[in-house]
């Protein structure tokens, strides 16, 4: 899908989901450092890019493998030629039990690791496991004060693993400790404290009950773009980060450790691309990207370079700009780049995404992994 030459930004229609080059493989760099200086493996989550390619990407760079959050994301990655998954979503149903099966079937030479929270799964993984002839590895998700998924750190885990150890074809590896509802606290000493109070009572207990041969975890992953930093002395085996390679207006105002409001450490490189359509009167505008191009679940998306215009979802398929009348720049016809509030939820919307440099299309990447949220 790359262009055979690099043309110029403005010969691409709008709206378009567009991603600055120089910027995403400065966070990717950043991001793969930080890893590499602190001795912990970098698993980069992809469900903010589903793009095989960057997955790919990531893994030159120096990830040790990939996370996916769902099982069609893990069939989009392994059919691109990944081999190192980490699904860090539960599955409970037989139809997804058997998918997940012939996964093992059809990649023999792969490493997939299933999330996993309850006796239940357990159960069912061995069977469909047994009954394929295959050895399904697992994670166990622990609860760090989500309360999304994730089984009480206490005895029950450690019968889980327990029933684990005894059952023929389920492989019991670590332990996954993510914390999404840190990721976005907004400031920087409050959020480190918090991931690192909720991450301690995990590590109480392995250092206290999982300690013999059988029931130590091999693995311990967690972390995201907000907390990757958090864990200083705690000894996490991987880090989960996934945001960071495009970040988005939510995080950009999580505050650094420097003091800053904003958030230093990655830079926003996820834009939309898109045209003002109509210029109904002085100080309001409309742009050709509504929701459908635009996710509203962390709030507006920024314009960027225009810090007097506000935008408000106009509906699915407008974006209204609102800005000073003295402000005459403003031109129907005129592009306009938007930072998405939420990358994840924005990107999932396109089947496209455009690599721009210096004002330039150099790369078209098909977001495969889009919509697999089955
Ligand atoms: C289980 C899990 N791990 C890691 C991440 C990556 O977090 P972030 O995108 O904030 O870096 C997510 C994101 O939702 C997640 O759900």
């Amino acid at each position: 899908m790359t262009p055979s030459q690099p043309f110029s930004l403005e010969a691409l229609d709008t709206p378009a989901l567009v991603v600055d080059l120089d910027c995403m493989e400065q966070n990717l760099k950043r991001m793969q450092t930080f890893a590499d200086q602190h001795s912990v493996a970098l698993r980069p989550h992809t469900k903010a890019h589903k793009i095989p390619e960057l997955a790919a990407l990531q893994l030159e760079m120096g990830a040790k493998g990939i996370c996916v959050a769902k099982l069609g994301e893990a069939e989009v990655m392994l059919a691109s030629g990944i081999k190192d998954i980490l699904i860090t979503t539960p599955i409970a149903n037989p139809i997804k039990l058997e998918r997940l099966a012939n996964l093992y079937v059809r990649y023999p030479g792969a490493r997939i690791i299933q999330v996993i929270d309850h006796p239940d799964h357990a159960n069912a993984i061995d069977s469909i496991a047994t009954k394929n002839g295959v050895t399904i590895e697992v994670l166990l998700e622990v609860e760090c004060g989500q309360k999304r998924c994730g089984i009480e750190v206490g005895f029950g885990l450690k019968t889980l693993i327990e029933l684990i150890n005894a059952l023929p074809s389920i492989k019991y590896s670590g332990i996954q400790a993510y914390t999404g509802h840190l990721q976005h606290v907004r400031d920087y000493q409050e959020r480190i404290k918090l991931a690192r109070i909720s991450v301690e009572p995990v590590f109480d207990f392995i250092n206290t009950y999982l300690t013999t041969e059988a029931l130590r975890p091999e693995v311990v992953s967690g972390g995201g773009s907000g907390t990757y930093d958090a864990y200083e002395g705690i000894p996490f085996t991987e880090l989960q980060a996934g945001s960071y390679l495009f970040m988005d207006w939510d995080y950009h105002t999580i505050g650094s450790r420097n003091g800053s409001a904003t958030y230093q450490d990655f830079d926003c490189a996820l834009k939309v691309w898109t045209t003002v359509i109509s210029q109904p009167e002085p100080g309001r505008a409309v742009v050709d990207a509504g929701m459908k191009c635009l996710s509203i679940d962390s709030g507006m998306p920024h314009v960027e370079g225009h810090k007097d215009i506000q935008y408000q979802t106009g509906g699915d398929e407008h974006g209204i700009l609102h800005y000073p009348e003295s402000n005459q720049g403003v031109k129907i016809g005129q592009r306009m780049m938007i930072i998405p509030s939420h990358c994840d939820t924005t990107l999932n919307q396109y089947s496209k995404l455009y690599g721009i440099r210096n004002g330039m299309v150099e790369q078209c990447w098909l977001i495969e992994g889009r919509g697999r949220s089955d």
